[in-house]
């Protein structure tokens, strides 16, 4: 069924343009146009002239620039000078779930089937440029707005990256990877300050941004609102012409966050192009306005430094197709295909955490009656989070999701379980006080429940009050009394499967020991219902695996074992370097709850005949990696083999292991696959800050397969000449 889909889905996407590189002619094209433009002309090019529209140049035949959020869908349409919908009846869209949950699915086809679909739509929005993905590293389990990232892992983040990218501008619109650099926490976003090592830059913080402009194309890049190393990172040198423009040859658009711009000039020389969302209502008075003709008109800025940002902006215009809107992608929405893929992201991205006696999936024609219990099973989540909410064409819930599938044949108890005490203040984590308080009446009520059913189905975790944009969360534990709620039920009805809905990790020590069986589902976009239904009922398998360590408490995890989150004094230092993620609980011997990698199957898997292709390699080799992969079980499913590499001496600190291949497999019952993971001996570099530069240290390195990055089943090494 999904090799079919895969089929039909690469089929219907054929019909796309080619993403091509500008050649001289479309210079000579641009610098034409550029000559014939006044300074008001290109000036009003380099700013907004709305919420999120730039102007053109009529008179030349360029037409208005049209930019639209967000990473998981195409948002709504906003008025064009205020922040309210503009009420259209005909922008609702498809709704992927956000960015951790891609991550989970570690499925670059369908990372890029999402790239189509977002491209598609965006398209049929007539919008230019699609404000995503967001990419920034998870380095707190609180950032708020770590759901609509992907991972603490550089080398997933950027896989997933480049084939978003690839596949979403191939429709003609132009991606925006964001928000660069260091926007890793939501707290003070305004004006932290973000201190690191130049190699936990390279190393972890920047890879993404480098696979998406390098490797990905990616034709915007959207600076963050915070400083880095005491400077606003759109106005940042270093970042914007030393890093961006030289070393990754960017040719792109480099704009600003929403009200994010801070300067004229110093922004002007830094690289900068384009100022949006400034807290001015006068765009003449923004500062790549008026004050920028000024600042060419006083002679402290060059005119040629203006052009330079005016023909970024038009060779993006030249990649899109905007000049030949007869071959421009005319774009679909809401097609059965999109929601198909939607659904596909869903179910893929499900983390089977525990499954004690094989109690998933649910063995349907046994039972007569299920508990479907929690705020969560009758929640929709798409409009939430802030920037990257989607007024979804619907959202299926896991309420809805079981009485239409199942209703039929067997009692659904449901029962409300929890009620959500939180609320949402805009710029605030006020809203997340007062929201622990146990409703005992609802936890009764839910006993009943899950006592007269046959199992019970929890849906706990979070909301976008808590997974949010603009704020962190203020602490990891689950809310409004859900664990004595899950703890209750559990007494009732031992047969109890807890569901997570949530998009970024959480302490569920209280839990886990309790429950026989945990999922973790993520927010599952608009088919959220119906794609952890499945999986439960076994219709689908889970496949899914956390792109993030689940720690057992808070201070585990390294920005607050150190005390550095989320900073003091307006500034925040990365003590824990290069140390993010499972790098530092390897690296310190701290067993987390879940590690980074893990989810299990309903199936299990034999890696064997695991040998590299060589033993001993040179610096511009490539080692192959072969093995066997059986699906050892009874079902069919998907495991997806992962590849660590470790330095076994060298003269700096190195982590324990770090990811370096990884490909997902799609097995029957007894089938077994040959599978090959390939890693260039140059990727098993560290960055040294003594000779600023990549470094691959002769001698013996560990390559690591396994299912997860603590579930290692073969270990080979290999020397480097
Ligand atoms: C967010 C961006 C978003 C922009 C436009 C900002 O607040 O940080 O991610 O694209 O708003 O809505």
């Amino acid at each position: 069924m999904k090799q079919i889909f895969l089929i039909l889905f690469s089929f219907f996407f054929v019909i796309s343009s080619v993403f091509s590189q500008t050649d001289a002619g479309t210079e000579k094209k641009i610098q034409q146009l550029i000559k014939k433009m006044t300074l008001a002309e290109k000036v009003g090019m380099l700013h907004a002239n709305s919420k999120f529209y730039t102007a053109g140049v009529r008179r030349l035949g360029i037409p208005e620039w049209s930019l639209s959020d967000g990473p998981h869908g195409v948002r709504a349409e906003i008025n064009r000078d205020n922040w309210q919908y503009a009420g259209w009846t005909n922008d609702s869209s498809t709704c992927f779930p956000p960015g951790t949950a891609m991550a989970a699915t570690w499925n670059l086809d369908l990372t890029r089937q999402r790239g189509y679909v977002l491209g598609e739509e965006a398209r049929f929005r007539k919008k230019d440029v699609l404000l995503g993905p967001g990419i920034n590293i998870i380095r707190s389990p609180l950032c708020g707005r770590n759901f609509e990232y992907m991972s603490e892992d550089p080398f997933l983040i950027s896989q997933l990256t480049v084939a978003y990218i690839k596949a979403l501008q191939t429709k003609d619109v132009a991606a925006s990877v964001k928000h660069y650099l260091a926007n890793n926490q939501e707290e003070n976003r305004f004006t932290i300050d973000a201190y690191m090592s130049e190699r936990a830059l390279r190393e972890i913080y920047l890879p993404g941004f480098k696979a998406a402009i390098v490797d990905g194309g990616a034709l915007t890049v959207m600076g963050a609102y915070n400083k880095f190393r005491g400077e606003w990172c759109t106005e940042n040198f270093y970042l914007g012409r030393t890093i961006l423009r030289d070393e990754f040859k960017f040719k792109g658009v480099y704009m600003t966050d929403w009200d994010a711009a801070h300067s004229t000039v110093k922004a002007a020389l830094a690289g900068l192009d384009l100022e949006m969302g400034t807290n001015k209502s006068n765009y003449n008075d923004w500062f790549f306005a008026n004050p920028l003709i000024k600042a060419v008109n006083d002679g402290k800025l060059k005119e040629s430094l203006v052009d330079e940002k005016v023909a970024n902006i038009l060779r993006v215009m030249f990649k899109t197709n905007v000049f030949d809107p007869k071959n421009r992608v005319k774009g679909s929405i809401n097609t059965p295909e999109h929601q198909q893929a939607a659904y596909r992201s869903a179910v893929e991205a499900i983390v089977l955490l525990k499954n004690e006696n094989e109690l998933l999936p649910l063995n349907i024609p046994a039972l007569k009656s299920i508990a479907v219990i929690g705020d969560n099973a009758t929640r929709t989540h798409c409009g939430g989070g802030l920037s990257s909410e989607i007024k979804t064409l619907y959202e299926v819930t896991p309420l809805q999701a079981f009485t239409q599938k199942l209703g039929k044949d067997l009692k659904i108890n449901f029962a409300q379980g929890y009620n959500k005490q939180s609320s949402f203040f805009e710029g605030s984590s006020k809203g997340q006080l007062n929201s622990d308080s146990i409703d005992w009446k609802l936890i009764d009520e839910a006993v009943v429940q899950a006592k007269k059913s046959d199992v019970a189905v929890v849906f706990a975790g979070l909301n976008h009050d808590f997974d949010t944009e603009s704020f962190d969360r203020i602490h990891m534990r689950l809310p409004y009394g859900q664990e004595k709620l899950i703890q209750e039920v559990t007494k009732a009805n031992p047969k109890t499967i807890v569901v997570i809905i949530a998009g970024s990790p959480l302490e569920l020590s209280g839990i886990v020991h309790r429950v026989p069986a945990l999922v973790w589902a993520w927010y599952g976009g608009m088919e959220a219902g119906n794609a952890v239904c499945d999986v439960l009922i076994g219709n689908q398998f889970p496949s899914g695996k956390l792109p993030f360590t689940m720690p057992v408490t808070l201070n585990q995890s390294p920005a607050h074992a150190l005390g550095n989150f989320s900073g003091c004094d307006l500034k925040t230092t990365y003590e824990e370097d290069i140390l993010v993620g499972y790098r530092w609980f390897e690296a310190k011997g701290i067993e987390p709850l879940y590690p980074f990698g893990y989810g299990l199957s309903y199936t299990t898997f034999d890696i064997a005949n695991a040998s590299t292709d060589k033993k001993e390699y040179s610096k511009e080799d490539e080692v192959i990696v072969n093995l066997t992969l059986e699906n050892s079980g009874k079902r069919a499913g998907a495991e997806v083999i992962q590849l660590y590499a470790s330095e076994t001496a060298c003269s700096v600190m190195r982590p324990k292991k770090e990811l370096k291949a990884f490909q997902k497999v799609f097995l029957q019952a007894g089938e077994k696959k040959l599978v090959a993971l390939k890693v260039k001996i140059s990727e098993l570099a560290y960055y040294s800050e003594k000779t600023n530069t990549w470094v691959v240290e002769p001698g013996e390195f560990v390559l690591h397969i396994g299912t997860s990055s603590n579930d290692i089943r073969k270990s080979l090494q290999v020397m480097v000449k």
